[in-house]
């Protein structure tokens, strides 16, 4: 046990080498959160099945209350406060904030970090298309229209630019 918990653990967050020692099956949204003071992550099932804990590993979405941070060693994470640059936000989180795509927040930054991997790889403006990416992401507040209404339209601006 002695061992393992000595262990360092590096790896890229927001584009910053960060090491964590510590328990090796911490799990990451714990490393992140706790650790690392990135509480824009948020926990929700805590299993697996919401995807309120989505953050990017090596550009995919993954439930981060499901990785072990040993698993990360080496890797690229990336997180909700990655999108935003100091004031400015990123063009998804404008689409959010202009189709009311958030009420209580808490699916949000898993949300966002999901549909952000679509948008970035150059995902089509369907809104079927999105919806089955979003599939892994649970909201119990607005409904999905508007998430889904936002990333369309995001995906258009992009495309019209
Ligand atoms: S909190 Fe991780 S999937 Fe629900
Ligand atoms: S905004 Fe509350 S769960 Fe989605």
């Amino acid at each position: 046990m002695k061992r393992e918990a000595s262990r360092a653990i590096s790896f890229v967050v927001n584009g910053a080498e960060r090491t964590y020692k510590g328990p090796a099956f911490k799990r990451l949204i714990d490393v992140l959160r706790e650790d690392f003071g990135l509480t824009g992550t948020k926990e929700g099932c805590g299993e697996g099945e919401c995807g309120a804990c989505t953050v990017l590993l090596d550009g995919k979405p993954a439930a981060s209350c499901l990785v072990p941070v040993s698993q990360v060693h080496g890797r690229k994470v990336e997180t909700v406060e990655s999108l935003a640059r100091g004031e400015s936000l990123n063009p998804l989180q404008r689409s959010f904030l202009e189709e009311a795509a958030a009420q209580c927040g808490i699916c949000t930054p898993g949300i966002l970090l999901t549909a952000w991997s679509w948008v970035k790889a150059g995902g089509s403006a369907d809104p079927e298309a999105v919806r089955k990416h979003l599939s892994g992401n649970l909201c119990r507040c607005t409904g999905y229209q508007s998430i889904v209404d936002a990333v369309v339209k995001t995906v258009k601006k992009r495309r019209a630019a």
